[in-house]
């Protein structure tokens, strides 16, 4: 059966991550989270003090880009973690320290750059399920399925919200929605990349669909471009 390459984009908190992963499980393709990716770049620069509340040192940054290697390795439950220079750095990416850190750092060229050539590099096999904000504009500007995500702000900063509680953090709905809709502004408005629904995306609203029909109508839609009926 031929492999085909889907690309999910959209806004933050929509799901994309959670049906690009049942889709690859499904499907037996590769699943990538591009988002971990500048997550963990971010990471390495808020560590090194390349970036803070007061300042922004972007030469830096690019200075250091040689520095950060970056690898999905897969846990015991067969689940893709994030690596930084050989460091398991899963639940340190997903902080909200680091998404109020990380829009800036994706408008960095230099940055998209490099990690755009990863990310082509894993998928040049097809048989993947990318999910993040350029992946059918830029990095598989061919793939045969483009998604396009989205739901009010309120929802996606209420699942984020719960997540957040989840893991034991302590903030505010009103920080997490206004992270939320100040990542969309910085994302959607980026001279390099900027987040837009693709050529030949479907745009997909889960305002009200839940999980498991998304999965259902994405897995459908994959199943119609494998088989060449679209
Ligand atoms: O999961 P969530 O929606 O919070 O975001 P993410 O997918 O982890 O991505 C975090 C941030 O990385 C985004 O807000 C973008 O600034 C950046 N990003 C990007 O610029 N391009 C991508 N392909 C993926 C993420
Ligand atoms: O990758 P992205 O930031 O778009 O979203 P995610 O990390 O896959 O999902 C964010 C949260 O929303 C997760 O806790 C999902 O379980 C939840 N979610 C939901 O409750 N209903 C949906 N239709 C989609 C996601």
């Amino acid at each position: 059966m031929r492999k085909i390459t889907i690309a999910i984009d959209g806004h933050s908190s929509t799901g994309k991550s959670t049906v690009a992963k049942q889709l690859a499980d499904y499907l037996g393709y590769i699943f990538v989270d591009s988002g971990a990716m500048y997550r963990a770049v971010t990471l390495f620069a808020l560590r090194k003090g390349i970036i803070s509340e007061s300042h922004f040192d972007k030469e830096k940054l690019i200075d250091s880009l040689a520095e950060i290697q970056l690898t999905f390795k897969k846990n015991k439950e067969e689940k893709a973690e994030m690596y930084l220079n050989d460091e398991n750095v899963e639940k340190q990416i997903r902080t909200l320290e680091v998404s109020e850190f990380v829009s800036p750092i994706a408008t960095v060229s230099e940055v998209r750059k490099k990690l755009v050539e990863q990310q082509q590099e894993m998928g040049k096999e097809g048989g993947i399920v990318m999910d993040g904000r350029d992946i059918g504009s830029v990095v598989f500007p061919n793939a045969e399925l483009k998604i396009f995500m989205t739901a009010s702000p309120q929802v996606r900063a209420e699942r984020r919200y719960k997540e957040l509680l989840e893991r034991g953090d302590t903030i505010s709905f009103e920080e997490v929605l206004e992270n939320v809709t100040e990542r969309d502004q910085i994302d959607s408005n980026r001279r390099d990349s900027p987040l837009k629904i693709a050529e030949g995306a479907i745009v997909i609203d889960n305002s009200e669909t839940n999980q498991e029909d998304q999965f259902h109508m994405l897995l459908q839609l994959a199943k119609d471009r494998i088989a060449g009926r679209v």
